[in-house]
């Protein structure tokens, strides 16, 4: 599958599953690179990226809580700013979530949004608007997740 690249940039294709690396490049070049994956016809699930850099330090605004509802699990806690992201804050109250990368890059821990805005740390935000990356995502609202 030929793919323009404007760089160095590592390209593997087995199958259908396509795995992209590039040390050296701006994410501009990673979105460019899916974006023709993806008017090739390969499914967003099946694109893989890995993402090399130093967490920047997150800015949490507000020092309000806010009430968050696990709607399916039927509990609803308070979050406040030492909480932290919404797996590690569900996970230490007994509600299992799903998991993968913990690091914004796999997508396993997609949760829907019912109500309320979510404001992602470390990652971009899903293509989704009513998604959130629960590990990486906290409350600027309150909120109700589909979990
Ligand atoms: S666990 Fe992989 S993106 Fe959240």
């Amino acid at each position: 599958m030929p793919i323009a690249i404007p760089c160095a940039t590592r390209l593997t294709s087995v199958s259908r599953r396509c795995r992209r690396a590039c040390p050296d490049c701006a994410s501009s070049i990673s979105t460019a690179i899916t974006e023709q994956l993806l008017a090739k016809g390969v499914a967003r699930f099946a694109i893989f990226q890995e993402a090399f850099r130093a967490p920047a330090a997150a800015v949490i605004a507000s020092d309000r809580p806010f009430n968050v509802h696990f709607q399916r699990s039927g509990q609803r806690h308070v979050w406040t700013r030492e909480s932290g992201p919404l797996l590690s804050f569900a996970e230490r109250l007994g509600i299992p979530l799903p998991s993968g990368c913990r690091v914004g890059q796999c997508e396993s821990c997609a949760v829907r949004i019912l109500q309320g805005e979510v404001k992602h740390l470390h990652a971009a935000a899903p293509d989704e608007p009513d998604t959130c990356l629960t590990c990486q995502a906290i409350p600027i609202s309150d909120l109700t997740l589909d979990a």
